[in-house]
């Protein structure tokens, strides 16, 4: 096309010939060599300390390279709330519409009209902000009804919550509050990155055991207390955000006590998913009592954001005021906690039972069309990693998925191992039987097309990457 007839295009005509083009290319580049821009994975941009920020620079060069390409999908803006299906707005202006397993709002809580009527009471009493530290002024009259609610939810009388205004705080803050200089914290090896930071806060000695390995476990702790007793936090979690596996929090209680050693569980993905009343897998493995210190993040089943520790209450005090995040950062907004509060009753309720059987149903469901043709991990957990393997896969294969109508959420190196890149698929309550039926036939046929069908990953068919 010449010049002046492309200067003529509106801006819509022009957008439509660069998403022509675009499909052209792709088409064109199945089964080739992969471009370029899919040659760089997150961790090569990390090192970096030369004074003109030349890392910086070139992550924006590959951040711009796939967007020229049409293939930048991440930070896609959706249009509504995290309903199971949605309409992804792309770079170019184009406009996908999806069934959303990215979103871990696993009962559908975040746009339940009740919790939203709740957070609007609570904006409407309080305001928008608490403009304070929780400490200094900034504890509002919901805040002390939260952390009841959360003590009596979980059934532990005596038992003390503290607040923090993001899950990932509530894991930093509190590691750092109770393990010091002489401490020991023990990690599972796929602990979240929160549990890893708040380690590193500590200025303790950090060890990790092998994933869910008890003998490990035994092993290190035997190491730590050779001399004599020694004050130690094993951290660990109900459900593992990346592998979709449970935590075996009864044998690590047993092992840990054996030791004289404190456990921590952060149940973020597993609270009002699972377990008796919506308690999580502590509850459901009946070790409830023995966890001292039980993390809840607001933003998964219970839809907003947030968390919150339950432990000794002579303990969350003292958290409350040496947890650094926590001290030194404004208390938890008031629509939040008005919504949370909400959502939390409504979780424990029956709206909450019907809500994890249909969970549980579609988690299965899920699986039963996955099992045998993509390379999946062992469980019967509501968050489903189907392996991709290479990173260089990444972006080609979410620009696919999100053109054939469905949108998952991405893991790669270094939050797993390198060549277990992954995509999780969160299963909510609130998708229908079809819609999990076409999210399972759209990733069988992505496996084919990009050669990572079967169940150990690899089709042997050669796919495009
Ligand atoms: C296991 C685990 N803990 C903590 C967090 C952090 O929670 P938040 O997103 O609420 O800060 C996450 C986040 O995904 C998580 O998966």
């Amino acid at each position: 096309m010449s010049v002046d007839r492309l200067a003529a295009l509106s801006p819509e005509q022009k957008q439509a010939l660069l998403r022509d083009h675009l499909r052209r290319r792709a088409a064109d580049g199945a089964g080739k060599r992969a471009p370029d821009f899919t040659r760089q994975s997150y961790d090569m941009f990390m090192p970096g300390a030369d004074p003109g920020l030349g890392e910086i620079r070139r992550f924006n060069a590959w951040v711009e390279s796939s967007i020229a390409a049409g293939r930048y999908t991440f930070e896609t803006p959706r249009r509504e709330a995290q309903r199971p299906e949605n309409v992804l707005v792309r770079e170019d202006g184009e406009r996908l519409p999806v069934i959303n397993v990215a979103s871990y709002n696993y009962l559908g809580l975040s746009y339940h009209p009740e919790v939203i009527a709740a957070a609007k009471a609570a904006l409407d009493r309080y305001g928008l902000g608490v403009s304070s530290s929780p400490i200094a002024g900034g504890t509002i009259l919901l805040h002390a009804e939260l952390e009841q609610a959360l003590v009596d939810f979980l059934g532990l009388p005596g038992r003390g919550a503290s607040l923090f205004t993001t899950g990932y705080n509530v894991n930093t803050g509190t590691l750092s509050a109770i393990i010091k200089p002489g401490g020991h914290v023990v990690l599972d090896a796929a602990a979240h990155m929160s549990l890893v930071e708040g380690a590193q806060l500590t200025r303790g000695e950090v060890h990790t055991f092998a994933h869910n390995d008890l003998g490990d476990l035994e092993r290190i702790l035997r190491g730590i207390t050779r001399d004599g007793p020694k004050r130690i936090l094993v951290c660990a979690e109900g459900v593992y955000s990346s592998d979709g596996d449970y935590g075996d929090l009864a044998g690590i209680v047993s092992v840990a006590r054996r030791h004289g050693a404190m456990v921590l569980v952060d149940e973020a993905h597993s609270v009002l998913a699972t377990g008796p009343g919506g308690r999580g897998v502590a509850a459901r493995q009946g070790v409830l009592g023995e966890i001292d210190f039980f993390v809840v993040t607001f933003s998964k089943a219970l839809g907003a954001l947030g968390g919150a520790v339950i432990c000794r209450r002579d303990i969350a005090r003292y958290i409350n005021w040496y947890a650094r995040c926590r001290l030194f950062s404004c208390g938890l907004d008031p629509a939040v906690t008005g919504g949370v509060l909400q959502a939390l009753r409504l979780g424990a309720a029956d709206l909450g039972e019907a809500r994890r059987a249909r969970l549980r149903a579609n988690a299965a469901r899920l699986r039963d069309r996955l099992g045998g043709r993509v390379r999946l991990i062992e469980s019967d957990s509501w968050i489903v990693p189907v392996i991709y393997g290479s990173d260089e896969r990444t972006l080609l294969l979410t620009d696919h998925m999100q053109r054939a109508g469905l949108e998952t959420s991405i893991v790669q190196y270094p939050a797993v191992p390198r060549h277990l890149s992954r995509m999780r698929l969160f299963v909510t309550s609130e998708h229908t039987p079809e819609q999990i039926d076409r999210a399972a036939a759209i990733i069988v046929e992505a496996a084919r097309t990009f050669g990572f069908a079967g169940p150990d990953g690899t089709s042997g068919e050669g796919g495009s990457l």
